[in-house]
C-alpha cells in the first residue's frame, strides 16, 4: 500500500445522472472542480487563499453554491495547513444521518435509506475531500458498502475499517472489489487473524495492525486517537469518519473529532441503531453547546458542529 492516495479520480459529473436532485445549483459544479484543485494544492483561477482566512471564492457566486462553498472549506483549510512544513497534525470530520429522534437505522440494521439524495451526494463529496473514510466493522457486516465517489468528480478515498478485534470474515466488498485502496484496522493482538482471512492473494487490502488499539484488558472499546496516529504515519491525515453510530460516538468521546455534520431527515424510526452517544451530564449548564450552523440538504437538516469550538 502506497503512503499516499494514488486510487485512480472518479470520473463521475455532476450531470443529471449523477445529480439526481435536479437542484444543484448552476454555479455549483465549476466551483467543486476549482475546490478539488484546492484540495491538491493546484492554483486556481477561482478561489484563493490566506494563511489568516484560508480559502475564499473570488467570483461573484450564487447564495446555494456560497452556503455549499462554506460548507466544506473547513476541509480545504485543514489540508492547507497540513501542507505546511512540520504541520500534518490529523484533522477529523464525521457524519451521521439520523431520524428526527436519534436513529440512525431500524433495528434491523436497515438504513436505506434514512436521508434524501442530496444527503448522498454530499456524502461522496466529503469523501473526495478526505485521504480516507472511516467506518466501523457493524457497518460493513450490515451494508456492504463500497465507499466510493462513484457519484462525484474527484479522488477516491482509502477506505478504513475499524475492527480492532478482527470480527469480521475478510469477505466483503471493501477488502475484494480492488475499487480502493482498503486498510483493515486492528489491534495488534488480532492482526494475525484478519491477514489469515484475506488471504494470499488480497485485492487493495491490507491488515493496519495497531499496538494497544484495545484497553489493557483486551475488550474495553478502543482508542481512536492511537488508529488516527496510525492512519497519519500512511500519510492519511485529513479523514472522514462515516458510521455507524457507534464508531462516531467513540471518536466524539475520545476528543478525536473536529467537525461533526449531523443530518437529520424528518423521519420517525422509534427504536433502531443509536446516533450520536454523548457523555451524560447531571446539570444543563455542564452540557456542551458546541458552536453550530445549519444548511438544508433537500428535505434535511444539516447540523455542522465546529467541535473546537468550545
Ligand atoms: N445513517 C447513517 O449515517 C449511517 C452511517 C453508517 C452506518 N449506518 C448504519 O449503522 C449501523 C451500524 O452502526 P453501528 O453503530 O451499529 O456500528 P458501527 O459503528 O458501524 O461498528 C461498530 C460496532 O460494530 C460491532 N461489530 C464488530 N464486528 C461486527 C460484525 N461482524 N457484525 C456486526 N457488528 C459488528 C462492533 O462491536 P465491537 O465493539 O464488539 O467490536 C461495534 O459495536 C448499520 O445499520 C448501518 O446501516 C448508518
Amino acid at each position: 500500500m502506497p503512503s499516499t492516495v494514488q486510487s485512480p479520480p472518479s470520473t463521475a459529473t455532476l450531470d443529471a445522472a449523477t445529480d439526481p436532485v435536479g437542484d444543484v445549483p448552476r454555479d455549483w459544479p465549476g466551483l467543486w472542480l476549482q475546490m478539488l484543485r484546492a484540495r491538491d494544492g493546484a492554483p486556481s483561477p477561482q478561489l484563493s487563499h490566506s494563511p489568516e482566512f484560508g480559502w475564499s471564492v473570488d467570483d461573484v457566486i450564487g447564495v446555494r453554491a456560497s452556503a455549499l462553498f462554506d460548507l466544506y472549506k473547513p476541509l480545504l483549510d485543514a489540508r492547507a495547513r497540513q501542507r505546511r512544513p512540520r504541520e500534518h497534525t490529523p484533522w477529523v470530520v464525521a457524519q451521521l444521518g439520523q431520524s428526527l429522534d436519534g436513529f440512525v437505522a431500524t433495528l434491523t440494521g436497515d438504513s436505506y435509506y434514512v436521508n434524501g439524495a442530496h444527503c448522498l451526494l454530499h456524502l461522496h463529496r466529503l469523501r473526495a475531500l478526505c485521504d480516507a473514510v472511516v467506518v466501523g466493522a457493524g457497518t460493513v457486516a450490515t451494508d456492504n458498502p463500497q465507499l466510493t465517489t462513484r457519484r462525484v468528480p474527484g479522488p477516491q478515498p482509502v477506505r478504513v475499517v475499524m475492527d480492532p478485534e478482527a470480527r469480521l470474515d475478510g469477505l466483503s466488498r471493501v477488502f475484494r472489489d480492488g475499487q480502493a485502496p482498503t486498510l483493515w484496522v486492528c489491534d495488534s493482538r488480532h492482526a494475525a487473524q484478519a491477514r489469515s482471512r484475506l488471504g494470499p492473494v488480497p485485492v487493495h487490502a491490507e491488515v493496519l495492525a495497531v499496538d494497544d488499539l484495545l484497553g489493557k484488558d483486551g475488550t474495553a472499546g478502543y482508542h481512536p486517537q492511537r488508529a488516527v496516529s496510525a492512519l497519519a504515519t500512511r500519510g492519511l491525515h485529513l479523514l472522514f469518519v462515516e458510521g455507524g453510530g457507534i464508531t462516531v460516538s467513540r471518536f466524539f468521546t475520545a476528543g478525536a473529532l473536529d467537525r461533526l455534520h449531523l443530518v437529520v431527515a424528518p423521519v420517525l424510526i422509534g427504536n433502531g441503531r443509536r446516533g450520536l452517544q454523548a457523555t451524560a451530564h447531571a446539570v444543563m449548564a455542564d452540557c456542551p453547546r458546541p458552536k453550530v450552523r445549519t444548511l438544508a440538504l433537500g428535505p434535511d437538516m444539516l447540523w455542522d458542529l465546529d467541535l473546537r469550538s468550545s
